[in-house]
């Protein structure tokens, strides 16, 4: 494989990006009043707005050019063909085939997978009726007002963030409860405001091994037949499983036919479509669930169908490949103006720093440039109040990533206005930036002497060409929902292939999972540390005489 930084595309940028840096956005806005019709695209109800990026048409050509170069369009086709383009994990990546409402076959190993994928999403929808309807019911024959799911990374943060997302489509009588991590303060607090006779649990876990979950579950089961007088034939009633792991849902005591299934071409962070998303198919109905599927569907066959130089998914990874090669930048901000979407961030952290966060080409050579960046982010407006600062001032570039819907699913149609003109205002701010002359002038008009003027304008200062996208929605429905997790599934995509990197296997959490295993006996024996290096062997014995608790 040519190294990335050897391509004759990333070679003209590297040039290209000098000629760039000079240039103010500002100045670029003024020279050009098409510079929003040109770097905008619209799908559907959204619209991906890249003007106020630090590119010109030549930026994008050489960009669409080193994607090319890089075989993006290849890759892009072997995934959807079913191919094992995880190499070390020797898996296809088909998480596309969960939302294929298109009617075409799509086959793993010449095997069409559709049919499995249709007849688990129709146990999934017909078990989820059941209990919205009232017809599923616990063991004591109360009706099911709260579900829990079980589950962490991928079993968990997608299907947490998008029912939080959706709370306007929730059925009126449930609620839902995520529980991932293993700090026991979390399903004590759960469980402590609900009554065993009408929760649910959805224990979800590919591989049913995960040490935090299978621990979450063995302490709701425990709770859930101790509230039933001890009766473990309880549990038939009150615990369903999603998984690819058939024995081991069966040795944990969930028998199979309440399990529903997903299959190993399922990337775990890739799972919300699949049976992982039972949570919000039960919060939100199987309708609405489809019109989740729907949205993201629409942008698989955009991201299969447009030109790279229309294409969205393609154009965000490749602003973000634009800015950690040639710019600097390590961390990409992701800032959701809207309640809802106070997990975005959080999930796609995952998404896109477990698929991307690696070191080595996928011919194992150790990359020489940068690839996946720090993904942050709050909802706005509190990131305004909180890290916005350094966006605007501080040293580092950081390209910032702002959604927002315009029309609220809430009544307050006041505070969606000052919502949204905060949208505006702190891209434009990012953007325009303010000179010392203007500074200046603002500083003089208030009436402040030549010498406190003099003080405080280097502090008033903005530098500006501080570059963000906005993603606007028409309204946040299941669909355009579906639509932007789609959107960044596909940039993750495409900057991985540019990036030469395997992004769907994750071997890099596996350390810390081998060495937890090691340290775990000793802590529940008391035994002797002395294997270990001396600051992990100090603090278990200072914690051991500050309250660990033994076995
Ligand atoms: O963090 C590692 C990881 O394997 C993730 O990729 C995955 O989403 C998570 O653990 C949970 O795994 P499982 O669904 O098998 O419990």
């Amino acid at each position: 494989m040519i190294p990335l930084t050897a391509r004759p595309a990333w070679l003209a940028l590297q040039q290209h990006a000098e000629q760039i840096k000079p240039l103010r956005l500002r100045d670029l806005f003024d020279a050009d009043p098409q510079r929003f019709d040109t770097f905008s695209q619209q799908l559907d109800g959204l619209i991906f707005d890249y003007a106020k990026h630090r590119i010109t048409g030549d930026t994008l050509d050489l960009l669409t050019a080193l994607a090319r170069e890089c075989g993006v369009e290849a890759w892009r086709d072997r995934m959807f063909s079913g191919e094992h383009i995880n190499g070390t994990e020797d898996r296809a990546v088909l998480h596309v085939a969960l939302r294929n409402l298109s009617g075409r076959p799509m086959k793993v190993d010449g095997e069409d997978v559709m049919p499995e994928v249709e007849a688990v999403r129709a146990r999934m929808s017909a078990f989820c009726d059941q209990v919205r309807d009232g017809d599923w019911r616990g063991h004591s024959g109360a009706l099911i007002t709260d579900i829990v799911n079980i589950g962490i990374g991928g079993s968990d943060l997608g299907p947490a963030m998008i029912t939080q997302a959706l709370t306007p489509d929730h059925h009126p009588r449930l609620r839902a409860h995520f529980v991932s991590n293993v700090d026991g303060a979390q399903i004590h607090d759960t469980l402590r405001d609900l009554d065993p006779a009408t929760t649910l649990f959805i224990v979800a876990s590919k591989t049913f091994t995960t040490q935090e979950t299978l621990t979450n579950a063995r302490t709701a089961r425990a709770w859930l037949v101790k509230g039933h007088g001890g009766e473990d034939a309880a549990v038939a009633r009150h615990f369903v499983a999603v998984s690819t792991n058939t024995e081991g849902v069966r040795d944990f005591g969930i028998d199979p036919a309440h399990m529903f299934e997903f299959w190993s071409w399922v990337g775990g962070r890739y799972s919300l479509w699949s049976a992982i998303g039972l949570p919000i198919m039960l919060m939100i109905g199987g309708e609405q669930f489809t019109e989740l599927l729907a949205g993201a569907h629409a942008v698989d066959e955009h991201f299969r169908a447009a030109p790279l130089e229309a294409n969205i998914p393609v154009i965000m990874a490749l602003l973000g490949v634009w800015y950690q090669g040639f710019f600097g930048a390590h961390a990409q901000a992701v800032l959701p103006y809207d309640q809802g979407l106070a997990r975005l961030p959080a999930y796609l952290q995952q998404a896109d720093m477990e698929s991307n966060g690696k070191g080595v080409t996928r011919d194992g050579e150790p990359v020489t440039w940068h690839t996946g960046p720090v993904i942050f982010g709050e909802p706005g407006t509190n990131g305004q109040h909180a890290f916005y600062q350094l966006i605007h001032q501080g040293t580092r570039l950081i390209p910032c990533d702002f959604i927002a819907p315009c029309a609220p699913r809430h009544p307050y149609a006041d505070h969606h206005r000052i919502l949204l003109a905060n949208v505006f205002a702190q891209t434009e701010a990012l953007m325009r930036g303010k000179t010392a002359s203007e500074a200046q002038a603002e500083l003089e008009a208030q009436g402040l002497s030549p010498e406190a003027v003099a003080a405080l304008l280097p502090h008033k200062v903005f530098s500006g060409d501080r570059p963000t996208s906005t993603l606007l929605v028409d309204t946040l429905t299941p669909h355009r929902l579906g639509m932007l997790v789609a959107l960044y599934e596909h940039k993750i995509f495409v900057q991985g292939v540019i990036w030469g990197v395997y992004s769907f296997d994750q071997w890099g959490v596996e350390l810390g999972k081998q060495l937890a295993k090691a340290i775990l006996p000793k802590l529940e024996s008391g035994a002797d540390m002395g294997d270990h290096d001396a600051s992990t062997a100090g603090l278990v014995n200072w914690a051991r005489d500050h309250g660990l608790p033994t076995s």
